[in-house]
């Protein structure tokens, strides 16, 4: 007989019918109850055995984590806790489960220890509901752009340019490593290489989307980059997910309304397409809050900040607004941040971020204009403000928690201003004549910005380590499964 979905019949509304459920024990009560979950959705469905003509041996063998198959009717429940429940006619074990072995116990474990294993821990309700809001999200960033036109490039993986890596790139070569090639100066030789030049793991598509953008208009990439900062945070991994549109003909202005307007059509999708899986994290986090000091729990629910998120127009200020805010703030006067804001100029660390958004304004914050000293080669020159400061058409996407979630910018278009923005920081621009190109025929002003698939995550889940909205994380030192 074909099996059903425990997650369709929990919501079936006629009774009596002959069922067939496949899936893993989650508990088994008083010899009589098994709760089962495939996956399907959070709840179990639970299937009553007759203990009494049932072999003792079949029985021992219902254990937490086996796989088994229950068939019998589907009907009204009289227990609490559930409407319906299958009363079990035959059953099959179809995997054991040793329950000695079997880490995975009914009752709460640790993130931490979870990590430790990855390969069980999507059995849990945890991270059912963390992997079902990201294929949510996931899937919502593809409607969104593909409604508005936009087409999905896969930008290559590995790649030649290193433009945009400058020192964070994991190497890609077939090169052995004890007879490695030299040439006469002593120098790694990379012809003999696989692809007879140096080549790394890719850390953003933005590049390769840009040529695409001066074609096709409106692109976008998701996919895997890579970062081999040694950045041992909750909010940074190694190989990470990035989306990143890259728009013809739009000015910052358009590429801050287009980002805005994405995330909250993101977070919306997953309120509606997720709300059994939100409300169980919502509960989740409420029950992490409670161990927090007073002071550092948020003041809104998962629920409420996601609304709240929604409904409020994302703050935008400069980059010298902002520094004006954080100068004059009270932690700084009391000299309470570890990177005390001096004066214009020097990057915000995410305490600042997060005083802006979390404190100051209490809601998403968009800063534009950056000093050029600190930003990119690729970003606009904007005018020289009246102190004669150079400033790009930056802007970066802040949110509460999170802090950074999006970096973008208006592109630098003219020739020659970019060519000299390359030579003063250093990129090599013989290496990126293809780049170049784009500026040479038909160049147009365009944007674009990337958002850190796993930060929306953490987000929309109320997680609080980036580790836990991944599958399999690679960090610094860890790199299992
Ligand atoms: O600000 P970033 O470095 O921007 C770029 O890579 C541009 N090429 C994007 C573009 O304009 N097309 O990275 C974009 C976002 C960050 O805002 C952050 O959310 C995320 O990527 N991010 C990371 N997420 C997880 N782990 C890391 N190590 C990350 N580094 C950046
Ligand atoms: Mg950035």
């Amino acid at each position: 007989m074909k099996h059903t979905r425990i997650k369709d019949l929990l919501n079936a509304t006629e009774y009596g019918h002959q069922v067939t459920v496949k899936g893993w024990v989650k508990t088994f009560r008083n010899n009589q109850f098994i709760a089962i979950n495939d996956g399907s959705t959070l709840g179990n469905i639970q299937a009553v055995v007759d203990f009494a003509n049932t072999d003792e041996s079949l029985l021992k063998r219902i254990t937490t984590g086996a796989a088994v198959s229950v068939s019998g009717p589907l009907i009204e429940s009289l227990g609490k806790g559930q409407r319906v429940e299958i009363k079990v006619e035959s059953l099959e074990i179809l995997g054991d489960s040793d329950p000695e072995k079997f880490p995975l116990q009914p009752k709460k474990h640790s993130l931490e220890f979870l990590r430790e294993i990855a390969h069980l821990r999507f059995r849990t309700n945890t991270f059912n509901a963390v992997f079902k809001v990201r294929n949510a999200l996931s899937f919502a960033i593809h409607q969104f752009f593909f409604e508005r036109g936009f087409v999905y490039i896969h930008t290559p993986i590995i790649t030649g340019s290193d433009a945009e890596g400058a020192g964070e790139m994991f190497k890609v070569t077939t090169l052995d490593f004890d007879g490695t090639p030299r040439k006469p100066d002593g120098t790694v030789d990379y012809t003999e290489d696989f692809f007879g030049k140096s080549t790394n793991l890719t850390v953003s598509g933005q590049l390769e989307g840009e040529l695409a953008a001066m074609a096709l208009g409106n692109i976008y990439t998701f996919g895997p980059t890579f970062r081999a900062e040694n950045s041992n945070t909750t909010r940074h991994l190694a190989e990470f997910w990035m989306i990143e549109p890259e728009m013809a003909f739009y000015e910052l202005e358009d590429n801050m309304d287009l980002a805005e307007e994405l995330l909250k059509y993101v977070i919306r999708f997953a309120l509606d397409h997720c709300p059994d899986e939100i409300e169980f994290l919502k509960n989740r986090l409420a029950e992490e809050e409670k161990s927090k000091p007073q002071n550092e729990r948020s003041e809104m629910d998962l629920v409420s900040k996601l609304h709240f998120c929604l409904d409020s127009r994302f703050e935008r200020l400069t980059y010298t607004e902002a520094i004006e805010i954080l100068r004059q703030s009270k932690p700084n006067q009391k000299k309470q941040f570890k990177y005390p804001i001096t004066g214009w100029g020097a990057d915000l660390q995410s305490e600042h971020e997060r005083y802006l958004v979390e404190k100051h304004f209490k809601k998403p914050v968009i800063l534009i204009d950056y000093p050029a000293d600190i930003k990119s080669f690729y970003m606009r020159l904007n005018e020289p403000d009246d102190q004669g400061r150079l400033t790009v058409a930056a802007m970066d996407i802040l949110f509460p928690g999170i802090g950074e979630m999006v970096g973008g910018s208006q592109r630098e278009e003219r020739y020659d201003k970019l060519v000299a923005r390359m030579e003063e920081m250093g990129v090599p621009a013989e290496e990126m004549d293809w780049f170049l190109d784009t500026r040479r025929f038909g160049t147009a002003p365009h944007s674009g910005f990337g958002v850190g698939f796993e930060r929306l995550v953490l987000f929309v889940t109320g997680m609080t380590n980036i580790r836990d909205v991944i599958p399999f994380p690679r960090t610094p030192n860890n790199a299992e499964f």
